[in-house]
């Protein structure tokens, strides 16, 4: 019953404007509105950075920003749920309308800034539903008027180091200026050694060791790839998310593209794909992505992990098809596992990473 009422939430919810129907939808979840699936699958179960996952499914950054409902996301089927981004005092964002639907490309655009309640906010409900297990990732920025930014990064590892199962570090958004300059190899070196030595003096005291994810742009371009990802592994980085939202326009036909902020949905499914493929190889897969970016099916969750994903996350799909597609893709990846005559999902990973990384990076 409930899950046919959430088969029809996507319709109803798109009557409202995106951002009413994104609350509408976290207070259904916190109030305990929404279908429970049911155990997984074996040939689901997962393992990155040495945590275990029933499936590698997850809700990508940016749903629940101020990790209201955690469990629920759990409880909907996801293998793991990733809060955030958060930053360490509360920010309002940018004035709205902020979020926008482009319905005849399935994509979102949305230039929120990173409104969120602050480090502290979001610690005290983590540490509410500790002992619930699960994995639950958070995902860390900066203020957008902070003058020391690396500072904020390295202020969200030691907050929530009690709490969190892993980070992502979130210097990709396009939505907060000068951000994603913290991609250029110098810069990186500077932001991962002060997180690591952070890391490193939380494991010294005893502390366990939490991995570090970097969320990438997908606009990054090409030749600046290399270096990139050299100074992640030179780093030692324990995971790579494979990708934020995209400035580019290309292809779109929805008249709300020209609304400005970082573009979600179909429309980024080929780019971070072949961007992902393109980390898998130069990591030699030996660092577990996260892919990211326009899974709206199950045969484009399948691509992912064929392309090189370990683990993967979504957002936009959800907006356009609702929690079912949740189960949807479940069904497609182990009836995947079980035609390869495979045991488990990762059996499937990265086996198209050669393919999908001679595919062309259009802008
Ligand atoms: C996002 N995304 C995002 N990412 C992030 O690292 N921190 C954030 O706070 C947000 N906020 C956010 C808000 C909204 C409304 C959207 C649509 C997206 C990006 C998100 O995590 C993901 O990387 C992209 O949306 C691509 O995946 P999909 O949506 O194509 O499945």
């Amino acid at each position: 019953m409930l899950t046919r009422l959430f088969d029809l939430a996507p319709p109803l919810l798109s009557l409202l404007p995106p951002e009413q129907a994104h609350e509408a939808t976290l207070k259904s979840l916190e109030l305990g509105l929404f279908p429970r699936a049911p155990a997984d699958h074996p040939s689901l179960a997962s393992r990155f950075a040495g945590l275990a996952l029933p499936n590698p499914i997850g809700i990508a950054a940016g749903f629940d920003k101020d990790a209201r409902a955690a469990d629920a996301v759990l409880g909907l089927g996801c293998g793991f749920a990733e809060i955030g981004t958060v930053t360490p005092r509360p920010q309002a964002g940018n004035p709205q309308p902020r979020v926008f639907r482009l319905p005849e490309d399935r994509a979102v655009i949305n230039r929120l800034g990173f409104n969120n309640g602050g480090h502290k906010a979001a610690h005290e409900r983590l540490q509410a539903r500790r002992g619930r297990g699960g994995v639950i990732g958070v995902n860390i920025g900066a203020n957008k008027d902070s003058d020391d930014r690396i500072a904020d990064y390295v202020s969200g590892l030691g907050t929530f180091y009690d709490v969190a199962s892993y980070f992502t570090v979130n210097i990709s958004s396009p939505n907060t200026p000068g951000l994603r300059d913290l991609q250029a190899p110098e810069a990186l070196d500077a932001l991962l050694t002060r997180l690591m030595a952070a890391r490193a003096q939380l494991t010294d005291a005893g502390g366990p060791k939490r991995p570090i994810v970097v969320k990438l742009s997908p606009d990054i371009a090409e030749a600046d790839l290399p270096a990139i990802v050299a100074r992640l592994v030179a780093h030692a980085i324990d995971g790579i998310a494979v990708s934020n939202t995209t400035l580019s326009r290309a292809g779109l036909s929805d008249p709300a593209a020209r609304e400005a902020g970082g573009l979600s949905g179909r429309p980024l499914f080929h780019r971070s794909t072949a961007m992902l493929a393109r980390v898998y190889q130069a990591t030699g897969g030996k660092i577990p992505l996260i892919g990211i970016g326009g899974i709206d099916s199950g045969a484009a969750a399948l691509a992912k992990i064929r392309a090189g994903a370990t683990l993967i996350q979504l957002y936009t799909g959800l907006i356009y098809q609702g929690p079912g597609l949740i189960g949807r893709l479940k069904e497609h990846l182990i009836e995947a596992v079980r035609g390869a005559k495979a045991s488990t999902i990762s059996d499937l990973i990265g086996l198209d990473a050669e393919t999908w990384a001679e595919e062309a990076l259009y802008e």
